[in-house]
């Protein structure tokens, strides 16, 4: 018997549910995180997309996930490079484009540091 892994299933189940996400294809914001840190969007855009010297912001919210997809793929810009469906797949800029739209509002009330 393997209750473990049967618990872990069904905890990951009802995870899915609580937060509205259907199934392996759902956009996994955290996932997009990681990737916008991996394909070197950060660099130009900031950590956490808020904008930067370079490149202009893109959360809180961003625009419809098509919409990043298109210019993603065939960004015309000087200084953004387009990204082929090769190197960042579809489900990886849906990822991204979920981890942008959770982004919290900038507001210094948002930095713990000033809370206590
Ligand atoms: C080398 C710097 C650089 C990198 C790397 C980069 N960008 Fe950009 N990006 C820019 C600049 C600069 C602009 C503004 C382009 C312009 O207005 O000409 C831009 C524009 C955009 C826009 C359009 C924003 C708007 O409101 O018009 C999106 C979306 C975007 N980038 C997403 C991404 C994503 C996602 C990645 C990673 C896969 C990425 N960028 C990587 C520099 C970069």
């Amino acid at each position: 018997m393997n209750l473990p892994t049967i618990s872990a299933a069904a905890i990951a189940s009802i995870a899915c549910t609580v937060l509205g996400v259907g199934g392996a294809s759902a956009a996994d914001a955290k996932k997009g995180q990681q990737l916008f840190i991996t394909y070197g969007c950060y660099a130009c855009h900031g950590y956490n997309g808020q904008g930067a010297n370079v490149g202009v912001k893109l959360a809180p919210d961003p625009m419809a996930a098509d919409a990043l997809a298109n210019y993603i793929r065939n960004s015309a810009s000087a200084m953004m490079p387009p990204y082929s469906e090769k190197l960042v797949s579809n489900a990886d800029v849906a990822d991204i484009h979920a981890w942008l739209a959770s982004q919290p509002k900038l507001d210094p009330k948002n930095i713990p540091l000033l809370k206590e």
